[in-house]
């Protein structure tokens, strides 16, 4: 049961949101204080928050501390066990790095509310280079390092930047990744290219540079004058980063600059019982959303230390690297993924490499970004003796839509349920004719509007898009694109998707988007992509493909070019290794391909067959198929 503030807390912010948060918002520096805090005219679009107030989110999280007497605090580790280094920037150095940055962005021409496209793998730059964009009042745009080339070119495509930001390799556990030829390959195959870029020179893998289109990150920071921070609107946007749909393009998700400041500085505190000087650690990835909230943004506008990890939970050298980073660090708070902690599990089941670190300093760990199975939770906390608590958010929320709130709340944990809803988060489950769904119900997760401020105003030049993706369906209320429940107690249960996106090892991807990557093979008359149960990643995906007749080559051969495909047009993140040729595809009899009876086939479920279904007997073939591993890795 909740206890402590929570109550009246999330109560409060539903009854008087505007009074909420112009509290919170007190908490940061202001250029020019909002005229309105809430403004929702639009009952059909997103609310604005902080309207007419103007802010920098940079000065915020870097400046404001130094300028407040902790210029020497430490702002940002860069702990790299694949290079065997260890950076430590102070905020005054982080300030520094950044406006010398800034104003060699500047120097090439970015202004306020032009596009950064920042490719770059888990180096201090990364952040770095967030953070000068916002500087300056530029919008930023980070790719993932494990997208391939035509991922990147549509991202860029999309965003249309001025200038990008890359480095000249990503590191994989052992395996040196140049960059610079995904990166050539990418602007080649877009229409949008920038002209300029700035690379960082990695030792590991130096790359030749372009002439008249690259320089090197040394020489152009070396050469700039440090810019000072912009003031912007508040509802300008600050980044741009694309997330998974269910069509192979992916979508825009904007952050504004205001709302967004006050909610992940809120967040700090109520969610993660962070105070400044504390260290945080987020192990994930700046490409992605966590890695945008919970490794830049908000620990640095809470003034704590944050880390940035060049590493994998086993093999970086070992099972005990995270032991090792938060025993080094004096972590006293991390949020991962449960696929790293399901990894941790399998190599090292006992936890013998934790007797070798003292985490006398570590509180409270967090598990996102997919659901997580009860098993690992009871193992984490029986082995690391600190709660453990699932939460739930998405790109689109940028911050926890449900949780255990453990600054305000000595709620507890509720083993499978991802929380209680979060200050500012109105959750309800509704069903298919937009019906309240009881209590202990499964439906369709919905969030009442208005959204709290940090959630997405708008996606990036398709306002149409997002109203038709998230507030279409209910009219007044946010679709999550989740299902689950809501228990008598108010705990959040959120079960799976209602849309083809799934979840590998963290990691959103949609199978639409692998669909049309294997559609595009000559060979292929047409194909499904399923998620099929990993004990270690989750989900991974499987494809089934018809092919056109006539065609006469070999399946092992074709089925191998097929993987290749989906690795060269999407990425080695889609962990895309398995899938068999099929005579067809099970369909009801308009043709609607039965995804969700494959599905339920390859868990090793014994599904009731679709009365509409055309052929009952494909399906002992796709049964066959699944039980005849052809071209699996
Ligand atoms: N750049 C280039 N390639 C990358 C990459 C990057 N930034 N990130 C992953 N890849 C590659 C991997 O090397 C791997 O390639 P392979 O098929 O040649 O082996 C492939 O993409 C799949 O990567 P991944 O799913 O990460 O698998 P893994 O076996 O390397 O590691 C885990 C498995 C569970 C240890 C790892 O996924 C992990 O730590 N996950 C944490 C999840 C996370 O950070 N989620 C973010 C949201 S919180
Ligand atoms: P992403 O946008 O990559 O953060 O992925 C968001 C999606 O991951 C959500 O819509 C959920 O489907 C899933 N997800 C994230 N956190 C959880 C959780 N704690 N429990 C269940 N699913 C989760």
């Amino acid at each position: 049961m909740a206890t402590g503030e929570y109550p009246r807390e999330h109560a409060r912010s539903m009854n008087d949101p505007e009074g909420f948060w112009a509290e919170k918002a007190e908490a940061l520096v202001w250029d020019r204080k909002w005229d309105q805090v809430l403004s929702h005219d639009d009952p059909d679009g997103a609310p604005r928050w902080f309207v007419g107030g103007r802010l920098n989110t940079c000065y915020n999280a870097v400046d404001r501390h130094v300028d407040a007497g902790r210029g020497d605090a430490i702002a940002l580790i860069h702990d790299s066990p694949v290079t065997g280094q260890t950076r430590r920037l102070s905020f005054a150095e982080l300030r520094d790095a950044t406006a010398r940055l800034a104003g060699a962005l500047r120097a090439r021409g970015v202004e306020a509310g032009d596009r950064v496209v920042i490719y770059m793998p888990m180096v201090a730059e990364a952040a770095i280079a967030m953070l000068a964009c916002a500087r300056i009042g530029a919008v930023h745009s980070v790719v993932f390092g494990g997208f391939a080339a035509p991922e990147l070119a549509k991202r860029i495509d999309d965003a249309k930047p001025k200038l990008i930001l890359t480095a000249s390799c990503g590191i994989e556990g052992s395996r040196v990744i140049p960059y610079k030829p995904l990166l050539d390959a990418a602007i080649a195959a877009s229409q949008s290219a920038p002209e300029a870029c700035i690379l960082l020179q990695r030792p590991q893998c130096t790359a030749e540079l372009t002439p008249g289109r690259d320089t090197d990150w040394a020489e152009a920071v070396a050469a700039a004058e440090p810019a000072d921070c912009v003031p912007v609107a508040a509802t300008d946007p600050l980044y741009v980063l694309y997330t998974s749909g269910t069509t192979g393009k992916p979508k825009g998700v904007v952050r504004d600059n205001g709302g967004h400041a006050v909610a992940m500085h809120y967040s700090m505190k109520a969610v993660y019982n962070m105070d400044a000087g504390e260290v945080f650690w987020a192990a994930s990835d700046v490409g992605w959303v966590v890695g945008h909230s919970y490794i830049v943004y908000a620990p640095l506008l809470a003034g704590c230390t944050t880390i940035l990890y060049e590493g994998k939970p086993v093999g970086t050298p070992d099972a005990g690297a995270f032991w090792r980073v938060c025993a080094e660090h004096g972590v006293k708070s991390l949020f991962t993924a449960p696929t790293a902690f399901r990894a941790i599990k399998k190599e090292d089941p006992e936890g013998a490499h934790l007797q070798r670190y003292d985490l006398s300093r570590f509180e409270a760990l967090y598990l996102a970004g997919e659901r997580c199975d009860p098993d690992t939770i009871a193992w984490a906390a029986g082995l690391l003796k600190v709660p453990v608590v699932d939460h739930w958010w998405q790109t689109e929320t940028g911050w926890p839509v449900a949780a255990v709130c453990r600054g305000i709340e000595e709620g507890t944990v509720r083993s499978g349920a991802a929380g209680l809803p979060v200050p500012g988060f109105d959750i309800r489950v509704l069903d298919d004719d937009g019906q309240p769904v009881p209590a202990d119900g499964i439906g369709n997760i919905v969030i009442k509007q208005p959204l709290p401020p940090g959630t997405l105003p708008t996606l990036w030049n398709n306002e149409d898009g997002f109203r038709e993706h998230y507030l279409s369906r209910y009219r007044g209320y946010y679709l999550t694109g989740d299902a689950g429940k809501i228990d008598p107690d108010g705990y959040v249960w959120v079960m799976s998707r209602i849309d083809d996106i799934i979840n590998v090892a963290g990691h959103r991807l949609s199978t639409g988007a692998m669909e049309e990557v294997l559609a595009g093979h000559p060979a292929v008359a047409e194909c499904a992509v399923i998620a099929v149960e990993d004990a270690t990643k989750g989900q991974l995906p499987v494809g089934m493909v018809v092919l056109k007749s006539g065609v006469s080559q070999d399946h092992d051969s074709l089925i191998a070019e097929l993987i290749q495909r989906v690795r060269d047009e999407i990425g080695a993140v889609a962990a895309f290794k398995r899938a068999y040729v099929v005579q067809r595809l099970p369909k009801t009899r308009s043709g609607k391909v039965l995804r969700k009876t494959m599905r339920a086939i390859a868990n090793g479920e014994s599904p009731s067959v679709p009365a509409t279904i055309d052929d009952p007997a494909i399906l002992d073939e796709i049964r066959e198929a699944l039980g005849t591993p052809v071209g699996s890795a």
